[in-house]
């Protein structure tokens, strides 16, 4: 069935990633979809690409004036208006877990009767998410690892490009020993091969690994990369006190930015850190040094939209499939659970 899909100029001043490309346009068009793209200047592919692709340029914003059946695809947060949402949205809503703004938002898709279609539940059968940011976001949380210990992080962190980052990280081994936790994982194969691109020959432990944790084995690393997607209370890997034990460790990234959640494993810090001041010192005496940005991804925008959208392109064929489906009870299920609880 053809349908009008309508790409959305995002609105945080800081994303410059999109989860369609212009060549993801051009199969969407040869399928027989109709494809809107808002201009935007900050997007890492230029508007004129979409263009020579074949899909209708509009103005950023004005999704709210598209026709009621088209869906409107973007990343991130909406804009708080219109206080109405009517049409499909497939965005990343965090909206589902009784975040701080989950109820105003499902509020505003209740009374226009619109739909959230949440990135982050797009899934097979199995419950294995088809589309996901994770292997940059470890890439670049190893790289600006390194790039701290070694005293040659630019700060504020801004965009970079994979050539370049790489050159950046480009040095002979030096025995810093790095450690991923959750190496298995999405996140954990990007941080594995971001250390490697520094040189670096990182331990990688997953479940089986952490099982009975060597605390001291783990402390006897310099750097450390939490990787590890916790969806349960569990032991920490670290606690405050570990800190002030014998320790190799300088620099503790945590990609999972769990801070705050009953789930935390590294409960050692209080708050996320960000672009502007990536790194938070714990301890000084030897200093250890904190990175929790929870949009690493961001940094290298062409590398990860490319991936992601590649992912999410079957799925944007085929916009009756099943996972839509399940994204689709998910969200009927976050509403009824809001105003029977809300
Ligand atoms: N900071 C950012 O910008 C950013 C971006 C994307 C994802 N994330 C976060 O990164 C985390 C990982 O995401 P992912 O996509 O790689 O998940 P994933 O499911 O692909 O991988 C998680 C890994 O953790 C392992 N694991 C689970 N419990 C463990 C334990 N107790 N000990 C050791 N290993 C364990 C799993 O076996 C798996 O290999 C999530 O919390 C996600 O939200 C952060």
């Amino acid at each position: 069935m053809s349908r009008q899909l309508w790409l959305r100029a995002e609105t945080r001043a800081s994303e410059r990633r999109a989860p369609i490309t212009p060549g993801g346009v051009a199969t969407l068009i040869a399928d027989g979809h109709t494809v809107t793209v808002e201009d935007s200047p900050r997007r890492v592919f230029p508007t004129d690409a979409y263009a020579e692709a074949g899909a209708t340029i509009a103005d950023a914003g004005s999704w709210v004036g598209a026709p009621a059946d088209a869906v409107i695809v973007g990343l991130k947060e909406l804009p708080d208006e219109p206080a109405e949402l009517r049409h499909r949205h497939v965005f990343f809503g965090h909206a589902f877990k009784h975040q701080p703004d989950a109820a105003r938002l499902l509020g505003r898709f209740a009374a226009g009767g619109g739909t959230l279609l949440d990135l982050e539940y797009l899934t097979d059968e199995g419950g294995r998410r088809l589309a996901a940011f994770g292997y940059w976001a470890g890439y670049v949380g190893a790289a600006v690892t390194v790039l701290l210990h070694r005293g040659q992080l630019d700060v504020p962190l801004r965009p970079t490009t994979r050539p370049e980052l790489d050159a950046r990280l480009a040095s002979t081994p030096d025995g810093t020993g790095a450690l991923v936790l959750g190496a298995l994982g999405r996140c954990g194969r990007g941080a594995t091969d971001g250390f490697r691109a520094a040189g670096l020959t990182p331990t990688r432990w997953d479940l089986a690994e952490t099982r009975d944790l060597d605390r001291a084995a783990l402390l006897d690393h310099e750097l450390l990369l939490n990787a590890v997607l916790a969806t349960e209370p569990g032991t920490p890997f670290l606690t405050p006190a570990d800190l002030d034990r014998p320790r190799r460790l300088a620099v503790v990234c945590d990609v999972t930015c769990d801070v705050g959640s009953p789930c935390n494993l590294l409960p050692i810090y209080d708050a996320v850190t960000s672009w502007e001041d990536p790194a938070d010192r714990l301890r000084t005496d030897p200093p250890l040094d904190l990175i929790a940005v929870d949009n690493l991804p961001s940094l290298l925008p062409e590398e990860s939209s490319v991936a992601f959208a590649e992912d999410l392109l079957p799925h944007l064929r085929d916009l009756d499939g099943g996972p839509w489906r399940r994204c689709a009870r998910l969200f009927t299920a976050a509403l009824d659970e809001e105003s029977t609880h809300g």
